[in-house]
C-alpha cells in the first residue's frame, strides 16, 4: 500500500513535492480549534495498514506541536501501521542543559514527546552542538538530511569568488562542508551572546580576501543579530556586502529587514522553513531520506535464525570508529579477497547513491564461487550514528552455505578514545540439499567466520594506527 502523507499548515509545498517524489498519496484532515483554544483533528484519508508520514517543519513550534501530536495519534487510532514525521526544521535544539538553576532541558523534554508520537524523524541539520548526534536524544530512528549540498551548488551557480563565513565555531561543520565540496575558502569567526538580542561578532584577518563575496552561512537566523553583527564586521573590514544564506530561515518580526538594512546584498534560505527567502530546495534529498526509511520498514523479520557475535575492544573514539565501519565496502573487505573459507572466490559489493550509509540504502553482492554465480541484496534498516547499524537481505538469496540473514554493529564508547565494538549475525541455512548438509557444520563456520573477520580487522586496523602515531 502506498504511504499517505500529510502536510501540516505551511507545510504543503515541501508535502506535494515529497508525496510526487515518492509516487505517495497527498492525504487530507481536518484541523481546527475549539472556541477555548483547544486542537481538533480528524483524518479524512484512509490510513487502515498504511504508513502516515506527517510533514511540519517546526518554526513557531509552541502553537504546532499540540495539534501535530493528536494528527499522529489519530493516524494510529484509525489504523495506520507506522507514523513518521518530517520536520525539516527540528525546534527546542538549543537548551542542551541547564545552563541556570530551575531551568528545564528543553531539548530532551520535546525529544520524549516526539519520540513518544512517532516511530521515526527525518530532519535538516538539527542544531546539534554539545549533544553531537540526535540518537542521544531521540530514541526513535532517524535521519538527518544535510543541506550542505543543495547550498554549495546554489553559491555555485550565483555567487561570483565566494568566500565562505562562518559566525561561530559552532558554524564550523556546516561552513566547511560547503566550502570544501565546491572548493572555496573559509573562515569562522568567533561570536559572545550575552542576551537574546545581545551579540557581538569578532571579525579578524579577512582583508586578504577582498577581492571575494563574502557568503555568510548559518543554520539558523533568528533575530538575525548573529548575521547583523557578522555583515558589520565584515564591511568594516573593507569586503563586498555579503550574500547571506540561512538553512532555517526562522526569521522573528522584523529580523529580515533589520538584516537587509544592515548591509546584506542578498539574504537567501533553504526551504526547510517555508519563507520569501527560499531560494534552495531540500526536496530531492529529503525525498531520498523519507523513502530510504520507509524502505527499510518493509523489511520481514527473520524467523527461526541462529545467532553469532564477537566484541572486541578498539583504541578508538566511537566517532571515529563508526565512520570507519559504516563504510560497507571496508568493514566486509574480507568477502572481495579470495580466501579458503570462500573456497577460492570471492565477492564485489555495489552500492546505491546513500552508499550503504542511510536506512533502506540497498547494497548488491555478488561474485562466484566454485563457479556458480552468487548474489545477495542488503538494505540498510538502522543507522544510528555512532551507536548502531544492521542491515539485511531482501528478497531471495542465492548463496551456497546462507540463507537469509541480518547484521549489525554496536558501538559502546568507553572511554575518550577506546570502545567496545559487538558485531552479530542473526542467519539462516542456504535452501536446498546444499543448504541443508552445510547447514549442519559450513553455515556456523561460515557465518563466524565473517563476524570476527569484520570485528578484528577493524580492531588491527585502529590498533596499527596508534602504533604508528
Ligand atoms: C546559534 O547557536 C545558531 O547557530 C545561530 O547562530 C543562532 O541561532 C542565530 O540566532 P540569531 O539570528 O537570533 O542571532
Amino acid at each position: 500500500m502506498i504511504p499517505v502523507l500529510l502536510a501540516m499548515p505551511g507545510n504543503e509545498r515541501m508535502a506535494d513535492a515529497l508525496a510526487a517524489g515518492m509516487g505517495a498519496e497527498r492525504g487530507h484532515f481536518e484541523i481546527r480549534h475549539f472556541p477555548d483554544g483547544e486542537s481538533y483533528v480528524r483524518i479524512e484519508s484512509e490510513v487502515v495498514g498504511r504508513e502516515v508520514v506527517i510533514v511540519c517543519s517546526l518554526d513557531r513550534p509552541d502553537e504546532k506541536l499540540v495539534p501535530l501530536l493528536l494528527l499522529s495519534g489519530a493516524a494510529r487510532e484509525n489504523g495506520a501501521t507506522g507514523v513518521g514525521l518530517v520536520a525539516p526544521y527540528l525546534a527546542y535544539m538549543r537548551q542542551d542543559r541547564r545552563f541556570k538553576p530551575g531551568e528545564v532541558t528543553s531539548v530532551k523534554l520535546v525529544a520524549k514527546w516526539i519520540g513518544a508520537q512517532f516511530d521515526w524523524l527525518v530532519t535538516v541539520d538539527p542544531h546539534l552542538h554539545r549533544i553531537k548526534n540526535l540518537a542521544e536524544v531521540y530514541a526513535i530512528p532517524s535521519c538527518v538530511v544535510p543541506a550542505a549540498g543543495a547550498i554549495a551548488e546554489w553559491i555555485r551557480d550565483n555567487v561570483r569568488q565566494p568566500l565562505l563565513v562562518g559566525p561561530d565555531e559552532e558554524s564550523l561543520q556546516w561552513v566547511a562542508d560547503v566550502a570544501g565540496r565546491i572548493n572555496v575558502p573559509h573562515v569562522v569567526l568567533t561570536k559572545t551572546r550575552r542576551g537574546d538580542r545581545d551579540v557581538s561578532v569578532s571579525v579578524r584577518q579577512v582583508e586578504r580576501w577582498r577581492g571575494h563575496t563574502p557568503v555568510l552561512v548559518d543554520d539558523i537566523v533568528s533575530t538575525a543579530r548573529t548575521m547583523i553583527e557578522t555583515v558589520r564586521g565584515v564591511l568594516e573590514c573593507g569586503l563586498a556586502n555579503p550574500v547571506c544564506i540561512a538553512v532555517h530561515a526562522v526569521f522573528a518580526p522584523g529580523a529580515l529587514e533589520e538584516l537587509r538594512e544592515a548591509g546584506a546584498a542578498q539574504v537567501v534560505s533553504s526551504d526547510a522553513v517555508e519563507h520569501l527567502t527560499n531560494a534552495i530546495s531540500l526536496a530531492e534529498p529529503l525525498t531520498g531520506a523519507v523513502s530510504g526509511i520507509l524502505g527499510a520498514r518493509r523489511v520481514t523479520p527473520l524467523a527461526g535464525a541462529r545467532h553469532y557475535e564477537k566484541e572486541v575492544d578498539i583504541p578508538a573514539a566511537a566517532g571515529a570508529l563508526f565512520d570507519h565501519v559504516d563504510d560497507h565496502a571496508r568493514l566486509a573487505g574480507h568477502m572481495e579477497e579470495s580466501s579458503a573459507l570462500m573456497m577460492g572466490g570471492r565477492m564485489t559489493y555495489q552500492f546505491d547513491a546513500a552508499q550503504g550509509r542511510a536506512p533502506g540504502s540497498v547494497i548488491r553482492v555478488a561474485g562466484r564461487v566454485l563457479g556458480l554465480e552468487l548474489s545477495v541484496e542488503e538494505v540498510v534498516t538502522v543507522r544510528e550514528v555512532p551507536r548502531r547499524k544492521t542491515w539485511q537481505t531482501r528478497g531471495a538469496t542465492r548463496l551456497l552455505v546462507i540463507g537469509a540473514y541480518r547484521m549489525g554493529f554496536e558501538i559502546d564508547a568507553v572511554g575518550r578514545d577506546a570502545s567496545k565494538l559487538r558485531v552479530f549475525i542473526d542467519y539462516t541455512p542456504a535452501a536446498g540439499l546444499m543448504g541443508r548438509i552445510a547447514g549442519i557444520l559450513l553455515t556456523p563456520l561460515y557465518a563466524r567466520w565473517c563476524v570476527r573477520r569484520m570485528a578484528e580487522d577493524a580492531r588491527r586496523r585502529f590498533v596499527d594506527q596508534r602504533r604508528q602515531a
